[in-house]
């Protein structure tokens, strides 16, 4: 299957599973549920699920099991990005192509939506029954992981940084929550051992990737295509890859990365083509 028909299917598999587990509009506090949903329907490339869904299929798990898992992952990104955007953070008023959810429902009601995004997350996560999965997301999203990166993030604006530091910023906010969605789907499929150590790997260099490439994308990329507004880091003096090393040294790097995790994948043979086709069409979106 090529991979634009794959991520198709996987958005469809995985939007229908989050509205199932939304609170309807109709359930009080009808509000709160309009602002959860109005973030989580307003598009967004469903990575974190995608690349679940993918590294537990890769490693041979079968059936719905993955889905409470991969739906939280993504409720969890949501809840990052509303708070990611409020004014006493990034202040940003567009995101996945609509205003921010503070700028329709206020402030409050935007941090409230997130709150119970992530409280939603860990409900649908204990579905699993396994509480060192549950335990190890929760480590990875938390103070040692997107959140600590996020106060990383806070605390460089405006200073001037090193690239240690931002390798640290953007591991974090970004690569722990990319790295823990490989994982799960891993550790749900059944893989341990090599398997899990490639992925794992594969997940840290991809999560990395990632998050350069938004940066370069805030640099030089268009608002209409990505959904939000650009040239903000700059504005903010956020401590990014450009910053640092430029556009053009960043992309290689970048690109390297993304190859060192599809060099991981090796031992899979065939079998990995759709990662390693995710972190090609990551090297394509840079242009
Ligand atoms: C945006 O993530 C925030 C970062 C971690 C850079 P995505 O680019 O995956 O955002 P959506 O989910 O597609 O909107
Ligand atoms: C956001 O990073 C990371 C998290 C939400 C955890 P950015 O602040 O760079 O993301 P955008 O550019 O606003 O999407
Ligand atoms: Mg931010
Ligand atoms: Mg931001
Ligand atoms: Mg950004």
């Amino acid at each position: 299957m090529n991979l634009e028909n794959y991520l198709k299917k996987k958005r469809g598999i995985i939007e229908k599973a989050l509205n199932g587990y939304l609170p309807s509009v109709k359930t009080l506090p009808i509000s709160l549920h309009q602002a959860m949903r109005y973030s989580v329907f307003a598009g967004g490339k469903r990575l974190r699920p995608i690349l679940a869904m993918a590294s537990f299929e890769l490693v041979g798990g079968k059936g719905n099991a993955i889905l409470p898992v991969a739906s939280a992952l993504e409720l969890i990104h949501t809840y990052s990005l509303i708070h990611d955007d409020l004014p006493c953070m990034d202040d940003d008023d567009l995101r996945r192509g609509k205003p921010t959810l503070h700028k329709v429902f206020g402030d409050g009601m935007a941090v409230l939506a997130g709150d119970a995004l992530h409280a939603l997350a860990f409900e649908l996560l204990s579905e699993t029954k396994n509480p060192k999965l549950i335990s190890e997301i929760a480590f990875e999203i938390g103070t040692y992981g997107m959140v600590g990166g996020q106060a990383a993030d806070l605390q460089a604006e405006g200073k001037k940084v090193t690239i240690s530091q931002v390798n640290f910023i953007h591991s974090h906010k970004t690569g722990s929550l990319m790295k823990a969605s490989v994982r799960a789907g891993a550790i749900l499929g059944g893989a341990g051992g090599e398997k899990l150590k490639v992925l794992t790997s594969y997940g840290e260099k991809f999560g990395l990737a990632f998050q350069i490439i938004d940066d370069i994308l805030d640099a030089t990329g268009k608002e209409e295509k990505l959904g939000k507004r650009t040239r903000k880091d700059q504005s903010r003096a956020k401590a990014t890859y450009p910053k640092v090393l430029g556009v053009e040294k960043s992309k290689k790097i970048a690109t390297r990365f993304l190859e060192e995790a599809k060099a991981e994948l090796k031992i899979f043979s065939d079998d990995g083509e759709i990662l390693k086709e995710l972190a090609d069409y990551m090297i394509e979106r840079m242009d």
